[in-house]
């Protein structure tokens, strides 16, 4: 009588549970993409080589011959370092290789970079693009996918300069990851 009535409960039990997925499948949806990982760090650029700060931007084609790091028709890899903080001492925890292509627009670049991390919580690479407009205090990158840690995720991250100008010898930026899964 008592196996009998518990059975009937865990049958009752899994009915409403059927009900409610059934019906909830996008509250659920909308659950799971509010929820994000916010991730912060700083990548230090250098535009001047320095002892121990090799320059991480090279112009590696140029369709018209003009040099110049706005002319259209240019091409150029960078690799950035990734650090945890906006001193050029703090400890170096990855790495973005990528490129940048001045656009047709004034001061605007079409960059692609693979934000490569590793550190204790995060192992693996991220994907970013950006329609980047240099004057700009603040740039917003898409995040497509990643793989290790980064498997599945997607989202958008922000950049805002942290220390230097375009002028000066490096330029740190600050990056505001969101992550959603
Ligand atoms: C080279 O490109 C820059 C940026 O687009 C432009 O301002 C400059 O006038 C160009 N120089 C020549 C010689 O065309
Ligand atoms: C390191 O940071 C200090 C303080 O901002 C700055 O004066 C110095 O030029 C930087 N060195 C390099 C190689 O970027
Ligand atoms: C580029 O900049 C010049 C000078 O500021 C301006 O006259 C021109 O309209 C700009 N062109 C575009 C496509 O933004
Ligand atoms: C990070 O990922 C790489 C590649 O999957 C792996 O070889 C390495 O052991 C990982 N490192 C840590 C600290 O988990």
């Amino acid at each position: 009588m008592t196996i009998v009535s518990t059975k009937l409960q865990a049958c009752t039990c899994l009915l409403v549970l059927a009900v409610a997925i059934s019906f909830s499948g996008t509250v659920v949806d909308a659950k799971r993409h509010s929820k994000f990982k916010k991730l912060e760090f700083y990548l230090h650029e250098q535009f001047v080589d320095e002892p121990g700060y090799p320059v991480t931007d090279v112009l590696v084609a140029s369709a018209t011959g003009n040099t110049s790091t706005y002319a259209f028709g240019n091409l150029g890899i960078s690799e950035q370092i990734i650090r945890e903080g906006v001193s050029n001492t703090s400890t170096i925890i990855g790495r973005a290789p990528g490129t940048y292509q001045p656009n047709k627009e004034n001061r605007t670049f079409a960059l692609y970079k693979l934000l490569t991390l590793q550190t204790q919580e995060w192992n693996g690479t991220l994907v970013v693009f950006c329609d980047w407009l240099s004057d700009a205090d603040s740039n917003e990158w898409t995040v497509v996918g990643g793989t290790g840690t980064f498997r599945m995720v997607r989202g958008y991250a922000i950049n805002t300069i942290a220390a230097g100008t375009s002028a000066s010898n490096f330029l740190t930026l600050k990056w505001e990851v969101f992550l959603y899964r």
